[in-house]
């Protein structure tokens, strides 16, 4: 098997991809990491990943405040120079061009902590809290040109808890990317996935059955008066 040559990038923490990086050392994971890049040179994740050997590089977004076209073009000359055939955002927090986009269309996925298209953008949690929804989770998607928009491969969902903090509800969903993440990412390097009429369609896995319900639709005690 052909595994095929990833980059993942990132821009703090890197849990998601030291998820990645963890479903990419058994051996018969269709993809290896061959690079992390970060826009940020004190990203917490460049450390785990030169700790297990996986070859970083750091293009500083700030050294091109005004120029993104330089700033892609600099990544571009990285990825390409460690023969990266996808890329999987993982907490990478700058908005992409088109042209940059273009390019690596079909090949760049992105994990994001929300049920899209509900809650684009930032502050996903506070954002679920307020609006009162029951229903909260993740989506992996394939990278079009709008921020956080894009073909859905997967999404999982966990329940919103009357007494949650945004802390308890990011730490509820960030273990479902973690789980999440890597089954897309090996989908699409093993050549399963498949985009039609805007909608993506993975080949031979199983749909959920039955469905998610929070609170569950069983009947309340109800009390008489
Ligand atoms: C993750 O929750 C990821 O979904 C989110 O940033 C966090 C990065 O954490 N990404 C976005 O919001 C992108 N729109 P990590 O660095 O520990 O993976």
């Amino acid at each position: 098997m052909t595994r095929r040559r990833v980059a993942a990038l990132i821009s703090g923490r890197g849990s998601n991809m030291a998820a990645l990086l963890a479903a990419a050392e058994s051996p018969d994971y269709p993809a290896e990491l061959a690079l992390v890049l970060s826009n940020r040179a004190d990203a917490a994740g460049l450390a785990h990943a030169a700790s297990r050997g996986v070859p970083t590089a750091v293009v500083e977004s700030r050294a091109f405040r005004d120029d993104r076209a330089g700033f892609e073009a600099a990544m571009d000359a990285k990825l390409a120079g460690h023969g990266i055939e996808i890329i999987a955002l993982a907490g990478f927090m700058r908005v992409l061009t088109e042209a940059f986009v273009a390019r690596w269309d079909g090949r760049m996925i992105n994990v994001h902590p929300s049920l899209l298209p509900c809650f684009p953008g930032l502050d996903t949690h506070a954002r679920a809290l307020a609006a009162g929804v029951r229903l909260h989770g993740c989506s992996v998607h394939l990278v079009t040109a709008g921020v956080d928009e894009g073909p859905i491969l997967a999404q999982a969902a966990v329940p919103v808890l009357p007494d949650d903090t945004e802390a308890t509800l990011a730490a509820r969903v960030l273990a479902e990317e973690h789980r999440l993440y890597p089954a897309a990412l090996g989908w699409l390097a093993a050549g399963l996935v498949r985009v039609e009429g805007g909608r993506a369609h993975v080949a031979g896995v199983t749909t959920a059955a039955g469905c998610l319900a929070n609170p569950l639709p069983s009947a309340p005690a109800l009390s008489t008066r």
